[in-house]
């Protein structure tokens, strides 16, 4: 470079010559462009500071908010009806939003003269746990184990859990994951109660109306109290069910404590079940883990519910993974062969058969079930067609500040923290939502107290049984129609089951009008749902 400019000087004397004369002239205006430049770099610079600093203080939450006022009201296209403005676009509005009127959450609870039909007493306790394969962790215990005791109702039973903290020190709740209880009973910190103290008790009553596979789990910092140890089986058995139909019906609770192996049960590697060959088992897989995992089997089996709803005539299949996402269940029967059958996902496995049988360990097929066409339509009992409410739900991600921390979180249709949409609804309504994900990570989404109908997935109408979930696995780049109906009033979180994602951002709550909570979110609040 210099070099070459050294050379381009002396083959030319004239511009050498004048050079020193003319060179307090460029020299003076290259000197005030630069001085210009500098002052509009440091005008641009403070600029920048003032709209980051603005929007850092506009991140910031108060100490104390109300769940209610967390997001933007999204009114779904129902301003028209609900507001009756006349007023519908796309743009959020205001009108129609929830007001501090109304039916507090406090009183949707399940008929309180009526005596429960199951009764459990919980102590959650924080303490180390040792795994059955020797590995420990600082953990929590409800009972004294982890996972928790199961917890097995018929179908129309009244179901009383009465939860003590004993040690848990930032507090705890239960929420019941699937399970459609009233809003009082959803155990949210924040949303539907305060955050249990060591010391203190809450008393959770629910109608068990659905048969199926649930969970139940800490809703209060629950990224880490779940992980921990804070959860356990909830199964719903059918009412008429006289015998049951199957010889053996297991829970396999899959679960991975922080920085140990995966477990099942609470059991490294294998769990065992004696079953005659050809006795036909059910085994209730429950993913508790934050992220979306696979399960198959040695034998062929029926893909017979998901997410606590029996499928509609499923086939037998052999030889295909089920997607079990993050909260999510999957029931598997299968007849079991004379040597035993194997059902496994990554790291754990579970066998029924014969005592001493060892069926074969296979690696994962390569094959997956989809359940978008898998066994026969049925009846779905809304009208997706022509809902009340049309929701938009995109997932995305952006640098910004959530809370004042900065960061690069999840935004829901653009936006983050508090400027989330809050879905408003009012009861009876027909709601379809779109779920699209652009965020480049897989997303298992959760909606609580309801559960949604698969529509479709990436415009491909769904065929077989109707698929309703309560926790739906959304891969980067896929985009879900579901449909629900807003049958259940109350302040419900919607939000992604791999709890970390929700402590960056990933949440919202659908909100029923004309229902309100006195709880708060927030620091000083004491509750932390995520
Ligand atoms: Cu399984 Cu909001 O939870
Ligand atoms: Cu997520």
């Amino acid at each position: 470079m210099r070099s070459s400019r050294g050379a381009r000087r002396s083959a030319s004397p004239d511009a050498a010559a004048a050079a020193p004369a003319a060179a307090p002239q460029p020299d003076g205006r290259r000197a005030r462009l630069r001085r210009a430049l500098r002052a509009l770099g440091l005008v641009a610079a403070g600029v920048l500071l003032v709209v980051v600093l603005a929007a850092w203080a506009a991140s910031i939450r108060p100490g104390t908010y109300s769940s209610m006022a967390m997001g933007v009201p999204d009114l779904g296209g129902a301003a028209a009806v609900v507001g009756g403005h006349g007023h519908g676009g796309a743009e959020p509005s205001t009108e129609g939003a929830p007001t501090t009127a109304g039916t507090p959450i406090t009183e949707l609870v399940a008929d309180p003269a009526r005596p429960a039909d199951v009764r459990v007493e919980l102590v959650a306790r924080a303490e180390r746990i040792v795994l059955p394969g020797g590995e420990a962790v600082d953990g929590f215990t409800l009972n004294g184990s982890t996972p928790g005791p199961e917890i097995r109702a018929r179908q129309g039973e009244l179901v009383e859990v009465a939860l003590r903290n004993e040690s848990v020190a930032a507090g705890t709740t239960l929420h019941w994951h699937g399970v459609d209880v009233p809003a009082a009973m959803d155990g949210v910190a924040g949303v539907t109660q305060d955050a249990v103290p060591p010391g203190g008790s809450s008393t959770y009553r629910f109608v068990a109306e659905d048969a199926g596979s649930y969970w139940y789990h800490a809703h209060q910092v629950s990224h880490a109290q779940v992980a921990g140890g804070l959860f356990g089986a909830l199964v719903v058995e059918p009412a008429e069910a006289a015998e049951p139909p199957h010889a053996l019906d297991v829970v396999a609770l899959l679960h991975t404590y922080p920085g140990t192996s995966r477990t099942l049960d609470g059991v490294s590697g294998e769990v065992r079940h004696v079953a005659a060959a050809g006795s036909l088992v059910r085994v209730r897989i429950a993913n508790t883990d934050s992220s979306p995992t696979v399960a198959w089997a040695s034998a062929p089996f029926r893909l017979i519910a998901i997410d606590g709803t029996d499928l509609h005539e499923p086939g037998q299949v052999e030889g295909l993974r089920v997607a079990v996402t993050a909260g999510g269940r999957a029931d598997l029967e299968l007849r079991v062969p004379p040597g035993g059958a194997r059902v496994q996902a990554p790291g754990v496995s579970l066998v029924v058969g014969p005592a001493g049988a060892s069926p074969p360990e296979l690696a994962a097929p390569a094959e997956a079930l989809d359940p978008l066409d898998y066994g026969e339509p049925a009846p779905l009992g809304l009208d997706a067609a022509d809902p009340d409410r049309d929701f938009a739900y995109d997932i995305g991600r952006m640098p910004g500040f959530l809370d004042g921390r900065p960061g690069i979180w999840w935004t829901i249709n653009g936006r983050m923290g508090g400027d989330v949409p809050a879905y408003v609804v009012a009861e009876g309504d027909v709601v379809r939502m779109r779920i699209a994900n652009g965020s480049g990570e897989v997303h298992p989404m959760h909606l609580h107290g309801h559960h949604a109908v698969v529509l479709s997935r990436d415009g491909v109408p769904a065929s077989g049984s109707p698929w309703w979930v309560d926790s739906l696995d959304v891969g980067h780049g896929e985009t879900y129609e579901i449909a629900f109906v807003a049958d259940n009033p109350g302040v419900w979180m919607d939000h992604c089951h791999t709890l970390p994602h929700a402590v960056e951002g990933l949440q919202t709550h659908l909100v029923y009008e004309g229902v309100t909570t006195p709880y708060l979110l927030g620091r000083d609040s004491g509750n932390e749902p995520e």
